[in-house]
């Protein structure tokens, strides 16, 4: 079943086509790479999808429902939440006050809300840092409370924009564990990622974007061998 789906979509800024004509899938149960150059659109498509921008062009359909021109909240609430290329924890707060803020969205009353909270921390690897002050958390530990953010709204897709991002070999290779581990549990997962040996490692297919456009899709393999994919990472000058 396709629980995620970009259907013909294209965004402009102005006179920029930030993403043009994109149609792709994520399945149920499936990890996907979306990879790219930089600039290549990859972020503009995680903002539509997750009701942060609407789309100038095209369809976004999520669970069976048209949800492009919804907003995040609500496309939230339907089980598709993003994490943010930057990570923005709420510095002042405790990691605990972080990671409830996801979690009152399917509970309501404190207490439960702090008890999801805590199961989803300690998912991460963010047990017994609970009342740390988020902003004295390591890069790795505010990548892992951004996952934990949007993991505490408990939902069917996590679209995830570069956590491995300046992570050690070590600290990436436990994202990469954390990621397989919420495939297990039925979190299917849209990934931006750099790092190639991880999106190699993780997904089952890859879609490659450059200048807004998508320019391959398949298994990590043939995507890596597609010579548009070459081409697209060594330059035009090189081409
Ligand atoms: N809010 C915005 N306003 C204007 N231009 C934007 C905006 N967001 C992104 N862009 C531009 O759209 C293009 C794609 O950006 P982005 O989706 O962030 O790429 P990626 O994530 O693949 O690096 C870039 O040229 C970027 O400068
Ligand atoms: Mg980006």
């Amino acid at each position: 079943m396709k629980l995620l789906e970009f259907r013909g979509v294209g965004k402009s800024f102005g006179g920029l086509r930030a993403s043009d004509d994109v149609s792709f899938s994520v399945g149920d149960g499936e990890i996907v790479g979306l990879i790219g150059p930089n600039g290549a659109g990859k972020t503009t498509l995680f903002a539509m999808a997750s009701g942060f921008l609407p789309p100038t062009d095209g369809e976004i359909w999520f669970a069976g429902r048209r949800v492009d021109g919804q907003g995040a909240a609500q496309i939230c609430a339907a089980g598709l939440v993003r994490t943010f290329q930057i990570v923005k924890p709420f510095g002042e707060m405790t990691v605990l006050e972080n990671a409830m803020i996801g979690a009152f969205l399917r509970h309501p009353r404190r207490d439960d809300a702090a008890e999801a909270a805590m199961k989803v921390l300690r998912r991460v690897g963010l047990g017994g840092r609970e009342h740390q002050v988020a902003r004295t958390l390591t890069l790795s530990g505010r990548k892992r409370l951004e996952v934990a953010k949007a993991l505490a709204t408990q939902p069917r897709l996590l679209l995830l924009d570069e956590v491995m991002a300046g992570l050690t070999t070590v600290e990436t290779a436990d994202m990469v564990a954390l990621v397989l581990d919420l495939r297990r549990t039925g979190i299917s997962v849209l990934i931006i990622e750099h790092n190639m040996k991880a999106v190699m490692q993780l997904s089952d297919r890859i879609v490659v974007v450059h200048h807004g456009r998508k320019i391959s899709e398949g298994e990590p393999n043939a995507v890596a061998n597609d010579p548009e994919v070459v081409k697209a990472y060594l330059g035009e000058a090189h081409a």
